[in-house]
């Protein structure tokens, strides 16, 4: 029988989890958003049955659901996982996991009472560059990654003024929370290690700044809060000895944007990279795939030839949700990987705040 999924916030990002869930061979039965006629649209356009103004009521409504895909505000996440897990579904959430840490706790404890499946659109997980990557790490050719650096700088990306995403209140910080993409797929690379310790500084320098305005995102709000980061730099040691150092921004000024992950392991090094024209535009975007090793007395670059995939892997990751729920795909990402990811994100900005390192 077909996964029956729900579909929770009707924005731009249905479209890459109703094409997934259903190359998977999932049926999306229901879509439901409080913004007025906005399920409605999106039901339209993504040929949905039916139709709800509020997540109780397409929990009580639509018949046979087994699974939801959380598509709103940072700041709901935990709610509406919460209100799902223990109505008995299985949960996609898109990233970030939550607020913070505690909030990612509950849910993979409830995740796991209820003996449901929760996993989060950590989508670059699901990039050809980065599965072909995994498997030199998984293989032993990489060795122990001793050292990584996590990128994501954009140089005029913030997303919309006063909305929701510069609003700490719902969306649990700035540039950091929302891109952290990278510091996830290092930490995947790595083999999500134990963090030890943290240090991190964040710059508000660009955030009010009209000229730094993304090419997407949401409209600005006249009156709204605009109290988070536009960029932050830092230093995460793990208790295995190993060092991650991230830089993540929504406006510094850098020659393009970015998207990338490189290593230095103990046999080889490597780096899995995406380089846009101009912020938010792939149509010339770079894709790098390398391995780097000693061999023979000679340096070695190796090019990892991989497809092409606009959409970072975003189809491909929502399709392993359903993959996994029907036993045939391992899962990309686990419920205590997110939790260790929110606690490094967490101390990020207890660091950034305090002026001072962070322990775990
Ligand atoms: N993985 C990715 O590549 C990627 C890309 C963009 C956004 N996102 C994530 O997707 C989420 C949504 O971002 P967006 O840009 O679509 O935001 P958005 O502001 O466009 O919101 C999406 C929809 O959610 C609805 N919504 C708000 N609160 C709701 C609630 N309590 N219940 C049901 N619907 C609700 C809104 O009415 C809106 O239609 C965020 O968590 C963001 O981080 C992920």
């Amino acid at each position: 029988m077909a996964i029956k999924v729900g579909v929770i916030g009707a924005g731009w990002m249905v479209k890459y989890h109703a094409a997934g869930f259903r190359a998977a061979g999932a049926e999306i039965v229901a879509v439901a958003d409080p913004a007025p006629g906005a399920a409605a649209r999106a039901a339209a356009e993504w040929g949905i049955e039916q139709v709800f103004e509020s997540v109780d009521e397409m929990l009580e409504k639509a018949a046979g659901l087994d699974a939801v895909s959380i598509i709103v505000p940072n700041k709901f996440h935990a709610p509406l996982a919460l209100q799902c897990l223990k109505a008995g579904k299985h949960v996609f959430c898109e990233k970030p996991p939550g607020l913070s840490a505690a909030e990612v706790k509950e849910m993979v404890d409830v995740a796991e009472k209820q003996g449901k499946t929760l996993m989060f659109n950590f989508n670059n997980r699901a990039r050809p560059e980065s599965q072909a990557m995994k498997k030199y790490v998984d293989d032993g050719t990489i060795g122990t990654i001793n050292s990584a650096q996590a990128k994501w700088i954009r140089r005029t990306g913030i997303p919309g003024f006063g909305g929701w995403f510069t609003t700490k209140a719902m969306a649990g910080g700035g540039a950091t929370i929302d891109l952290l993409h990278m510091i996830d797929l290092s930490l995947y690379f790595m083999g999500y290690p134990e963090p030890a310790h943290v240090l991190a500084k964040t710059f508000d320098t660009h955030i009010t700044d009209p000229g730094f305005k993304g090419p997407w995102g949401i409209p600005d709000r006249e009156g709204g809060t605009t109290d988070v980061e536009a960029a932050a730099h830092g230093f995460v040691l793990f208790k295995s000895g190993q060092v991650l150092s991230l830089q993540v921004s929504w406006a510094e000024m850098v020659k393009r944007e970015e998207v990338s992950v490189v290593f230095q392991g103990t046999k080889a090094g490597g780096k899995v990279e995406r380089l846009f024209a101009r912020d938010g535009y792939d149509e010339t975007a770079i894709d790098t795939c390398e391995l780097y090793a000693q061999e023979n007395g000679n340096s070695v670059d190796r090019t990892i030839i991989t497809e092409a995939c606009e959409d970072m892997g975003r189809i491909h990751s929502a399709s392993n949700f359903i993959d996994t729920i029907n036993g045939k795909a391992e899962p990309f990402n686990t419920p205590d990987q997110a939790h260790k990811l929110m606690l490094i994100i967490d101390a990020l900005y207890k660091s950034a705040e305090t002026g001072a390192p962070v322990a775990i």
